[in-house]
């Protein structure tokens, strides 16, 4: 698991960025961080794989204190996706840029080969194998980015803004693929300000405001309060936002904490009753 134990944060500038995070992560698990821009959601991702380390507090990765190893070797469990892709990529070529992070933590040349062919034919990117990864648009770079850290399938998968410039297909694929994760006992941990991807794969959520935890529980319960919600600077998804407004209109029995299309579904047909007969054919 990751332990993060009174965690403050000031970069050299002066900015607190954390102050006096605590959390624990399990394997297994899906956490979202959200809250507002500068809330200190990026700071402290950074901080799990051992790029910026705790001004006080500290930080456990399997036990081991992030202060104690180097990035290289903690990387190896805390696989790190940037916000930025471009920041992720300096091969020549997308097959490169994939399998040389696999030769770096000692796959064999024909294993990275086999990997990367792998997870590049998974993101649909295999065709631009030997594209520089500079000449992808957004949503495939960010899809690269993605496919390099799950090549070597860390114990946790780290990923600052994943939906950033992602179509429907790419976040469709990528909600199945982090719930795959979650099954093979992977701890994902996630930054977001999509309340929809985030309401869809149900994750725990983690509220930050300046830096400060505000709320950590499950989707159902975070993201259907519209007051935490305002407070974070966040949306309300528009399911709940829907039942809210049922609900007030003297819909009483509705269950307002549904997230997902198929309980709202369900909730609203008890309340409802069967569609009009001969509606067929409409
Ligand atoms: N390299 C940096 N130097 C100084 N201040 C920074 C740096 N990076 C981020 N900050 C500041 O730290 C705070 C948290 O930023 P960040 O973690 O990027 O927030 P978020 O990812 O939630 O938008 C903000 O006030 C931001 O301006
Ligand atoms: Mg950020």
């Amino acid at each position: 698991m990751i332990r993060i134990d009174s965690v403050w944060y000031e970069y050299p500038s002066g900015t607190v960025a954390l102050r006096n995070v605590n959390l624990v992560i399990d394997r297994g698990e899906i956490v979202a961080l959200m809250g507002e821009n500068g809330a200190g959601k990026t700071t402290l991702l950074k901080h799990l794989n051992g790029l910026l380390k705790p001004t006080s507090g500290k930080v456990e990765v399997d036990g081991v204190d992030t202060r104690t190893t180097t990035v290289a070797s903690l990387s190896r469990h805390v696989g790190l996706v940037f916000q930025n892709p471009d920041n992720m990529f300096f091969c020549t070529s997308v097959f490169e840029e994939v399998s040389y992070a696999l030769t770096r933590f000692g796959y064999s040349r024909e294993e990275a080969r086999r990997r990367a062919e792998v997870v590049l034919k998974t993101f649909n990117l295999w065709q631009y194998r030997d594209s520089s990864p500079f000449t992808l648009s957004g949503g495939e770079k960010k899809r690269l980015a993605i496919s390099i850290v799950l090549a070597w399938m860390p114990s946790y998968v780290v990923i600052d803004e994943p939906t950033t410039g992602l179509d429907g297909w790419g976040k469709r694929m990528l909600i199945n693929l982090l719930l795959n994760l979650k099954d093979r006992e992977r701890g994902i941990i996630l930054s977001s300000h999509d309340v929809e991807f985030i309401s869809e794969i149900a994750a725990r959520v983690v509220l930050l405001r300046r830096g400060e935890i505000i709320a950590d529980g499950a989707a159902e319960d975070i993201l259907t309060d519209p007051v935490l919600l305002e407070e974070a600077s966040l949306l309300t998804p528009q399911i709940p936002s829907l039942l809210h407004e049922l609900k007030k209109r003297g819909f009483r029995d509705l269950n307002h904490k549904c997230l997902r299309l198929d309980e709202a579904v369900r909730c609203l047909s008890a309340i409802l009753g069967r569609p009009d007969q001969g509606c067929d054919g409409f």
